[in-house]
């Protein structure tokens, strides 16, 4: 029996079959799986996430109880839940990343959606046995009085399951998205959103990244609820329980984070880069290709500054890495491609023979990008929403000189804003602004700045944010 557990879709692994149906697990990366490492030693953790593929799903059916085996990775004992594809499908692509993900990062087109109907009806029901099966799992494994800690949108049911099962157990559930003002949220049906909060007020301490996401579940609490809300003590009762609200930023492992950066693979991508641009002064930005990332916007305020600074033209190169993601969704996929045709619109208009204005990467390549950062003049971060966003926290403590042009609505800007440049990011030409005032920022003032981002994106990285969550659960 355990006595702390985590909770999470994605896991620490994945696995990949080869044709000759060998396994392979990987690790995955992420401030969950790096936090986790340093209590994992000490604690009896054990972590319980979905099988995501057909691959995964091979390697739980050979595993007895789902237990994986990690030999040589210290995150502790894992299970992989085996849901039926189409559950899985229904929980994950249509409620989570369609229905919650939008709401949170208020991503919707209005005029054209949503619809809630009696397909989103059956697709309720699959999240709801989704979260039951982790609320199942979580039961069997846990010991008396364990601490379970339930991460994100993709398992909001799971706290209020698991507290009716077994009430002995001390529950955490944490938000790693912005959290909807009560006038958005509300376009959820009134069932299905009094279902979420209910189902995370089942947690005795509800945690978020920033005091702002906190106070708009609070809100949500109150007018949809008609919960009653103590803002000062944060905290939240509704139906005889109280649940503790918390806010825990995010940062990074410097130290870490610095070691990995200076490793073979990514000096060699420096030096590729270094090639590549030659000494002109860099603008990048580093992003899953996701709608709340705004890169299309961030792509049209480079153009603007472009047209706006032709004495610039030849001695400026705009480094854009938007990895795949979430190819499931036809919206990802008709993003991506309107990246790729504004990029190449800017080619098309600015490129010259000696000099690409823009030089854009859709697949994923890690140690590229830690080269990237290390070489940044600017970091471009301009989400339309963002719970924290932890590029704008890795970028000015890989680059010695980085100047941050970052948006108001990233949960990183309560933190980080005061010393970067923060903009609007719907503001297209105030991002353009920006990028040319962050390439001019004087060199002393761009160091100062520098060392005060890399003190602030430090100053909480994942063991002390993990360990945080459980003290409040002590
Ligand atoms: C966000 C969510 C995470 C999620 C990640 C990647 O950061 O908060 O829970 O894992 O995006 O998304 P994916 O759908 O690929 O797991």
């Amino acid at each position: 029996m355990n006595s702390v557990l985590v909770a999470s879709n994605r896991g620490p692994v994945s696995f990949t079959v080869s044709d000759d149906g060998e396994l392979t697990m990987r690790r995955g990366g992420g401030g969950l799986v790096s936090g986790l490492s340093g209590v994992a030693k000490d604690e009896g953790v054990l972590w319980v996430c979905a099988a995501l593929s057909n691959d995964d799903r091979s390697a739980v059916r050979v595993a007895p109880g789902g237990r994986i085996d990690q030999a040589g990775y210290d995150t502790g004992a894992l299970r992989m839940l085996d849901i039926p594809q189409a559950t899985f499908h229904r929980a994950y692509n249509a409620v989570a990343n369609s229905t919650l993900w939008f709401v949170n990062h208020l991503l919707y087109d209005i005029p054209n959606e949503p619809y809630f109907g009696t397909r989103f009806e059956r697709e309720w029901e699959s999240y709801r046995d989704y979260n039951g099966a982790f609320a199942l799992a979580l039961a069997e494994e846990a010991g008396h009085g364990a601490r379970v800690m339930v991460q994100d949108y993709h398992l909001t049911l799971t706290p209020a399951m698991l507290r009716a099962e077994r009430p002995d157990l001390r529950i955490a559930h944490f938000s790693h998205t912005p959290w909807a003002p009560p006038e958005y949220f509300s376009l959820l049906p009134d069932e299905v959103a009094g279902e979420v909060l209910e189902g995370i007020l089942g947690a005795d301490h509800a945690g978020f990244l920033t005091g702002r996401w906190a106070e708009s579940f609070m809100d949500c609490c109150e007018a949809l609820l008609g919960a009653e809300v103590d803002r000062v003590g944060r905290s939240v009762t509704h139906e005889g329980r109280t649940t503790r609200i918390g806010v825990h930023s995010l940062g990074v492992d410097g130290d870490a984070l610095w070691e990995r950066a200076c490793e073979p693979d990514v000096e060699s991508h420096m030096a590729a880069i270094r090639d590549q641009v030659g000494e002109r002064r860099l603008i990048v930005r580093i992003d899953r290709t996701e709608l709340s990332k705004n890169i299309v916007r961030g792509l049209v305020a480079y153009r603007e500054f472009l047209a706006a600074h032709p004495e610039w033209h030849g001695r400026v190169v705009h480094l854009a890495f938007a990895y795949p993601s979430r190819h499931d969704l036809p919206q990802y996929r008709e993003y991506t491609a309107s990246v790729q045709r504004c990029a190449q619109e800017i080619e098309d208009e600015y490129a010259t023979e000696d000099w690409d204005p823009l030089i854009l990467n859709v697949n994923d390549d890690y140690p590229r990008s830690l080269a990237a950062y290390r070489m940044a003049d600017v970091l471009l971060v301009n989400p339309i929403r963002d719970g924290m966003n932890l590029v704008a926290k890795e970028g000015p403590v890989l680059s010695p000189r980085c100047a941050l042009v970052l948006s108001r609505e990233a949960g990183a800007a309560a933190e980080l804003g005061p010393h970067a440049l923060v903009v609007n990011p719907y503001d297209v030409s105030g991002t353009a602004a920006a990028l040319h005032e962050a390439l001019v920022m004087p060199e002393d003032e761009r160091r100062a700045r520098r060392d005060r981002l890399y003190a602030a994106a430090t100053a909480l990285p994942p063991q002390k944010w993990l360990a945080a969550q459980l003290d409040a659960l002590a």
